[in-house]
């Protein structure tokens, strides 16, 4: 992918680029707990987007999107990001950084990218840190991936209309190989954790559906959230989310909070201390209790947050049941997209072909598997002379 953008770079803005990368992210665990500024532990992969980027000393700038074979021309002295084209992730950044006072130019610009599409692995989060990093090379101006991280997550709510978390941008920045980020959606700082699964590995399995109600219910599971706090501030004056409330908590809470909301609480409270189970057990090597930990995470994101769908509750449930798997659960905002899976090495080709089969059977519609390896986060790969 790299030579192919640079190539098709030179030939045609005829100049050499800058290339930034930045990848995809998976999440091991903490669901939904991100915009509670709960905790979150997701680790950057090996997929991600290319963007090629120069001056041209042009009034206007030019993009290219080698995905859609697609090109786009704006004034950069006046224009305004339209929603739902790729271009906007481009303008909605430039737009930010303007408003900012960054000294800005004219640029051509190209994207190319190899995350596969529809899986959940937040290809928008690693464009807009892909473009961040490259606009900062460009212009010299040493944003760090903490605010690259804030630029791409607004761009998400102000353009895209999704009113998102910090954690699928932040991995995409901070992400280190072979390590997973324990996440603190308050302070914005986290722990590396090595990760080392020995005989075991991570497979995705998609789904291979995206059900159209996902953004309008991730906007509305989030302001279900933010009422159950604003109700239980009467009791717990001291809460600012739901990250401040503990799970020995829960039956105070349930007399607070209406039948609706409450097991919406429930599932980002017990989530976000499964992730910090997690991460204990996985520093101890103990592999087993992290998968049930999985497990339960899926049942509660299904049963309480309900944000899965029928297709994800299928293929968790044969994964449970299907030996040398120890955890699967869905993975991202929910409603399609991919299950991650914790299985051991010798198994992978007979789960795929029985999975494959039964999904097959049910949904009438093949599921598609991906292997992932824990990959470092954003870096420019071709720098400025
Ligand atoms: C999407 C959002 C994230 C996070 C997850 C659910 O990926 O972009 O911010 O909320 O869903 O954990």
């Amino acid at each position: 992918m790299y030579s192919n953008l640079l190539e098709f770079f030179k030939k045609t803005f005829e100049s050499k680029p800058i290339i930034a990368f930045a990848p995809g992210r998976i999440n091991l665990i903490g669901e939904h707990t991100d915009y509670q500024e709960g905790f979150v532990f997701p680790a950057a992969v090996q997929f991600g987007i290319w963007v090629g980027i120069q001056k041209n000393q042009l009034p206007y700038c030019r993009l290219y999107s080698m995905d859609f074979e697609e090109e786009y021309t704006f004034d950069w002295k006046s224009f305004s990001p339209k929603k739902g084209h790729w271009s906007t992730y481009v303008m909605g950044f430039l737009a930010q950084l303007k408003q900012a006072g960054y000294p800005i130019a004219g640029f051509d610009m190209m994207i190319g990218g190899d995350i596969p599409v529809g899986a959940g692995l937040s290809s928008s989060a690693a464009l807009s840190v892909s473009i961040g990093t490259a606009l900062s090379e460009l212009f010299k101006l040493n944003l760090n991936p903490l605010s690259i991280s804030k630029y791409a997550q607004n761009s998400e709510h102000q353009y895209a209309g999704v009113n998102c978390g910090i954690m699928d941008p932040y991995a995409s920045a901070f992400g280190k190989k072979d390590r997973a980020l324990l996440l603190d959606c308050r302070s914005n700082q986290h722990q590396e954790i090595p990760i080392d699964l020995g005989e075991y590995s991570l497979l995705l399995v998609n789904s291979n559906v995206k059900h159209a109600l996902a953004d309008s219910a991730y906007n509305q599971r989030r302001a279900a959230c933010e009422e159950s706090v604003q109700l239980l501030q009467a009791h717990f004056p001291d809460i600012q989310t739901l990250r401040d409330l503990k799970n020995e908590n829960l039956d105070e809470i349930e007399k607070l909070l209406p039948s609706s909301l409450f097991p919406k609480a429930k599932h980002v409270i017990t989530e976000c201390e499964r992730v910090q189970l997690a991460a204990n057990y996985l520093k101890q090597g103990d592999l087993k209790a992290f998968g049930k930990l999985i497990n339960e995470s899926h049942r509660s994101l299904s049963r309480d947050y309900e944000v899965s769908c029928p297709e994800l509750d299928f293929l968790a449930e044969k994964a449970w049941n299907f030996p040398g798997v120890l955890g699967a659960r869905m993975m991202g905002g929910g409603f399609g997209g991919c299950t991650i899976n914790l299985i051991r090495k010798s198994q992978i080709k007979n789960f795929q072909e029985r999975i494959d089969n039964e999904y097959l059977a049910s949904f009438n519609r093949h599921a598609t598997f991906i292997s992932v390896e824990i990959s470092s986060g954003a870096h420019i790969i071709l720098g400025r002379d």
